[in-house]
Order: structure tokens, then sequence, then C-alpha cells
């Protein structure tokens, strides 16, 4: 479903240009989770803007369901990305006063679901996510840390995304709550065949995804099975 071809990304000119991508290829197939790893600097979140359709690529290919999506207006960025790519970030990016269920029910409204469908279906996305139903008419600020990541993981659930990219989206949490979102990654991706792209510095933080792909100055150094993947699915 994901397939990179020499891909390259360069920022500023002259004495200021930096080679954040220098010729990256690899592929992704439909219900893969992998885990993209790499110091800091390294172009990871770099990568993971152009996978996710938030920006284009100096040069190279980058297709997506077999569309080449490398050399597409921000219109057509905007519309591949709201109806194929579901989010989930390090900072907490949820509005912060306003109610759970209203965060969730946000994306559905900017790309025009029917008024009826927004409630059962942020319903259904936080139930996914693992948020007890308790906590839905919370404001986003009067949660834990990790319920905040659980709204952020149904948020990006709600156009029924075929695939997540989460760039460290455990980097603000304690080591315990971090495994539990890890684990709601993993159960959407068991479960509900949802493709994962995980970013992160912490090569603990990847034991959790089936392929590890390392990233360094630029390019891939090794792209290869996680033989010791841990599994943190919790029962609910
Ligand atoms: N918008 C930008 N303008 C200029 N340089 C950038 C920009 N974004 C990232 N860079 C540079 O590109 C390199 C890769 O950055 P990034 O992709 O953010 O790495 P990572 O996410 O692995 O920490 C770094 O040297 C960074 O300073
Ligand atoms: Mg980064």
């Amino acid at each position: 479903m994901i397939e990179c071809k020499n891909l390259k990304k360069t920022y500023g000119s002259g004495e200021e240009e930096t080679q954040a991508l220098k010729g990256v290829s690899f592929s992704i197939e439909d219900g893969e989770f992998v885990a993209i790893i790499g110091p800091s600097g390294s172009g990871k979140s770099t990568l993971m803007h152009i996978l996710g359709c938030l920006d284009t690529p100096t040069s190279g290919q980058y297709f997506l369901d077999g569309r080449d999506v490398s050399k597409l207006s921000d219109d057509q960025l905007a519309d591949v990305r709201s109806s194929k790519i579901g989010f989930v970030f390090q900072a907490f990016n949820l509005l912060p006063r306003t109610t759970v269920m209203r965060n969730v029910t946000l994306p559905m409204v900017y790309s025009g679901v029917p008024e009826a469908e927004l409630e059962p279906r942020a319903a259904a996305a936080l139930r996914s996510a693992g948020l007890p139903e308790n906590r839905w008419m919370h404001k986003s600020n009067q949660l834990s840390g990790g319920q905040i990541q659980r709204v952020a993981i149904a948020r990006s659930l709600v156009n029924d995304p075929s695939v997540i990219m989460a760039d460290e989206p455990t980097g603000n949490l304690d080591s315990r709550t971090g495994e539990i979102v890890l684990g709601t990654f993993q159960r959407l991706n068991k479960e509900h065949k949802v493709t994962i792209i995980l970013i992160t510095h912490d090569p603990e933080t990847a034991q959790c995804a089936e392929r590890i792909i390392f990233i360094k100055d630029g390019l891939i150094l090794e792209d290869k099975k996680n033989e010791d993947r841990k599994n943190l699915i919790q029962e609910l």
C-alpha cells in the first residue's frame, strides 16, 4: 500500500541547506505494524510528514494505494489525508476546554460526515481506543496523559483510515502509561487490521512493532523483522 522510491528532502539552500532525507526506499504492506527508529535529527519526522501527505519530497516518488502522491497540490494532499490517514502526535494536540466527544467528532465534521453519524462513530472509536465511557463528556484538560492519548487515537480512527501514523506518541508519558498506549496500537492493528507506522527514537518503544526500520542521517541503515516483539495488548 505504501511504496517509496529514492525519497529525498532538502530544507533551505546554500549555506543553510539541510539534506534531511538522502534517498530512502521501502514499502509497507496493508496490515503491517512498522516502527521507524533513529536518533534525534535523523529525518524521522520529515519522513512521517511525507508519508502522511503533510509535505512533499524534493525528489523521488511516493505511492499510496498505487497512486503517486509525491506531486499532488496541497488541496489534493488534504483529501488523501482525511480519507486514508490518522495521526497521533507526541504533543497532546486536543482542544483543551472541549469535551472528549467533541474532540473526536470534529475531524468528521471537517470531512462532511452526516450529523446523525457523528456520535455513534465517535463512540465506536472511543471504545476501540479503550477510553471508558464515563470519561467521554469530560473536558480533555481533565484527563490523564494516557487517557488524552487514547482520545487522540480515537480521533485518528474516526474517518476509518487505512493507516495510522504516530510520531513519538509515548514521548510525554511515563513508561507504564506508554505501554498501555502501545498496546492500544497493537490491538487496533491485530483486531481492526489498521496499518501502524510508529516513529520513535527509543529502541524499547520500537519493540512493540513487527518490523523495525532504522534511519540515520537521512538514510535507512537496516530494515528487519523484529524477532523479540513484545505483546502489550491488555484485556479490556
Ligand atoms: N522545516 C525545517 N527547516 C529546516 N530544517 C529542518 C526542518 N525540519 C527539519 N529540519 C532538519 O532536518 C533534519 C531532520 O529533522 P527531523 O526530520 O525533524 O528529524 P527527527 O524527527 O529524526 O528528529 C534535522 O537536521 C533538522 O534540523
Ligand atoms: Mg521528530
